[in-house]
């Protein structure tokens, strides 16, 4: 996730572009950079780091132009620097581009670009469209977009801007967002509304593979194919803080929204389509010599470890390996039991938590190899581990992880998968089956997110309730240890996570009317063990909230209340449960009139020990 904006008028681009940027430093903040289009041509200035280097780059020089683009980058291809920072310019300098998305193809464009002599600069995905904007380019800008636009394949928001035209801005976009702001003498685009609210109020809502071409005095917009497309204005009322997360309430609930999307951008470019569904993980370096590996150990910290023991479950079922999974903080001080065969999944939000960066380099130093699987790219776990492989989810902003979770379970599911395939665990048929199930799961969030209503009106009877228990087995287990975590965090209710099997063993006292028992139940060969569990702690005048599949009727006699979830595979539940979980203690938290993005005590990144 990165931040694009533009301004076409009769203002200095400049400090406009520079005080667009700002309002969207939320969507990235790891690099970036402007180009302004002047008397003297393109000038482009980049710089890594927050928006204020930039602008300490830019203040020693003035750039003139009325017109530009600019972006603020959450790195995805290539770690941050100023070389990798947008905007990308082609060879000769007179074409540039700022890009929010991920082009999926851009490994085998490059390769053409450079088979046709092309000299890359930068290590990002962007850099393909800017030499391919040059290769179209015939005289007319927008012919040249929408040629480009038919070779690349992923997601996009795109600014251009030609030396040559020095009266358009073409903004394109598929799959990632983009405004276009309409004012008096002056139009803008960015990649969400709190950039431009200081300029104008009325804006267009660019729908996938529809161009605009931005005038000093209008706007036109056009199809894939060139087509004339006739839009309407649409009047924003939003404060300015309202519009940095996007109409939500807080960041937490809009990056619980954002989970569909993250998910599909984590998924897709790591599966083949051309033939049979596989999943190609050579990209980052991941071959056939990892799955040879004789066990796996899994270290993270909070719910980065939930999301390990999912992956202990995974790896267990999918690829029949020995898996230990332990929290960082523990293993660093044990003593372990290394063996060079041993390899190191290591799961970090950050990349940058102390007792996890510790537990890494304890495994590194005795010869373990590492799997980093990580959100930030340029990141201290990214630099030192072996193979890192990112989740795309964009900057996580709320304390409390949500998107960054649900991603690195992707992330899991997917290397899982591939040692299965790899140690021939999974037949080809098997393995495609398990794709397509995991193709579906954005979907399905998003059939959760919609119906979160049904779960705010469960928080709203249940948010005072003193004790909130978690229960579930196998999978349903580690989504109890998330979900109790989440509910503890942000709306201090006394919440935890037991196997079910555990209950009788000691927790079961504990028990009483006061209780809330959340019974997680998708593991469908142990429909009737959870069954059981569920009539013992109601015996005890606990109420119970199962959270089971939308077609299934096991539990409708035993449950007080249901909330029901789309059905996938078993295994794969963990994507789709968590987020009632989430949505819960959200709403738990506002409640009681908590602030859910930054509870007490708590920093998003623990950097000490
Ligand atoms: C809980 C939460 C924390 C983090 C933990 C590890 O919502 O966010 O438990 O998961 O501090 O952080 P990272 O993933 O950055 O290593």
């Amino acid at each position: 996730m990165c931040g694009i904006v533009g301004y076409i008028g009769d203002k200095e681009a400049t400090p406009v572009l520079i005080n667009a940027l700002k309002k969207l430093e939320y969507r990235g903040y790891d690099s970036a950079g402007i180009a302004v289009l002047g008397k003297e041509g393109l000038a482009v200035y980049k710089a890594k780091g927050a928006l204020k280097f930039l602008e300490a780059k830019i203040s020693k020089e003035i750039i003139k132009g009325s017109m530009g683009i600019g972006h603020t980058r959450w790195a995805t291809h290539g770690e941050p620097s100023d070389v990798n920072s947008h905007p990308h310019t082609n060879v000769s300098g007179k074409i540039a581009v700022v890009h929010n998305g991920i082009i999926e193809n851009y490994a085998k464009l490059k390769a053409w670009l450079e088979g046709n002599g092309i000299v890359f600069r930068s290590q990002t995905d962007t850099e393909v469209i800017a030499h391919l904007l040059d290769f179209n380019y015939k005289g007319n800008l927008l012919e040249a977009v929408i040629a480009t636009l038919k070779k690349i394949e992923g997601s996009y928001a795109l600014g251009v801007i030609c030396e040559d035209n020095p009266d358009q801005i073409i903004a394109v976009r598929k799959d990632s967002p983009l405004v276009i702001g309409s004012g008096v003498g002056e139009n803008l685009i960015a990649s969400d509304v709190p950039a431009i609210l200081e300029y104008t109020r009325e804006v267009y809502y660019l729908n996938d593979h529809e161009i605009a071409v931005l005038y000093r005095d209008r706007v036109d917009f056009f199809d894939a194919d060139g087509t004339p497309v006739a839009k309407k204005t649409v009047h924003v009322d939003w404060d300015v803080a309202a519009a940095e997360k996007g109409g939500y309430e807080h960041f937490m609930l809009k990056e619980m929204h954002e989970q569909p999307k993250a998910l599909t951008d984590t998924l897709r470019a790591r599966i083949k389509t051309d033939s049979k569904r596989t999943i190609n993980l050579e990209e980052i370096g991941f071959d056939a010599s990892w799955a040879k590996a004789e066990r796996v150990v899994i270290t993270a910290c909070g719910t980065a470890w939930h999301a390990g023991v999912v992956g202990k479950y995974a790896f267990e079922h999918f690829a029949r390996i020995p898996v230990d999974v332990d929290v960082a903080s523990e293993f660093r001080y044990r003593n372990p039991v290394f063996n060079p065969k041993d390899i190191f999944i290591i799961i970090s939000q950050s990349g940058e938590t102390a007792d996890t960066l510790a537990a890494m380099r304890m495994a590194k130093k005795a010869g373990a190899r590492i799997i980093a699987i990580t959100n930030v790219v340029g990141s201290t776990l990214a630099r030192e581990a072996d193979l890192v492989m990112y989740t795309w989810a964009g900057p996580e902003i709320a304390v409390a992880s949500t998107k960054a979770f649900t991603t690195q379970l992707m992330c899991v599911y997917l290397i899982a998968l591939q040692f299965g395939s790899l140690r021939g665990v999974l037949s080809p048929a098997e393995l495609a089956k398990n794709i397509e199930a995991l193709e579906k799961l954005p979907a399905q969030a998003q059939a959760i997110l919609d119906g979160k209503e049904e779960i705010q009106r469960f928080a709203s009877r249940n948010f005072n309730k003193s004790k909130v228990f978690f229960m579930g087995r196998l999978f349903d287990y580690a989504i109890s240890l998330e979900s109790a975590l989440k509910l503890k965090e942000i709306s201090y209710t006394h919440s935890e996570a037991f196997a079910a099997g555990e209950l009788k063993h000691g927790p079961i006292a504990l028990v009483d009317t006061s209780t809330l028992v959340v019974a997680i139940c998708t593991q469908t060969a142990l429909f009737d063990k959870m069954d059981s569990n569920i009539k013992e702690v109601k015996a005890r005048g606990a109420t119970a909230l199962v959270i089971t599949y939308d077609d299934e009727h096991y539990f409708d006699k035993t449950a007080d209340e249901i909330f029901r979830i789309p059905r996938t595979l078993d295994p794969f539940t963990p994507m789709l449960s968590v987020i009632p979980c989430q949505l819960f203690a959200y709403y738990c938290a506002v409640q009681r009139g908590l602030d859910p993005d930054k509870p007490r005590n708590l920093a998003k990144s623990v950097t000490v020990e």
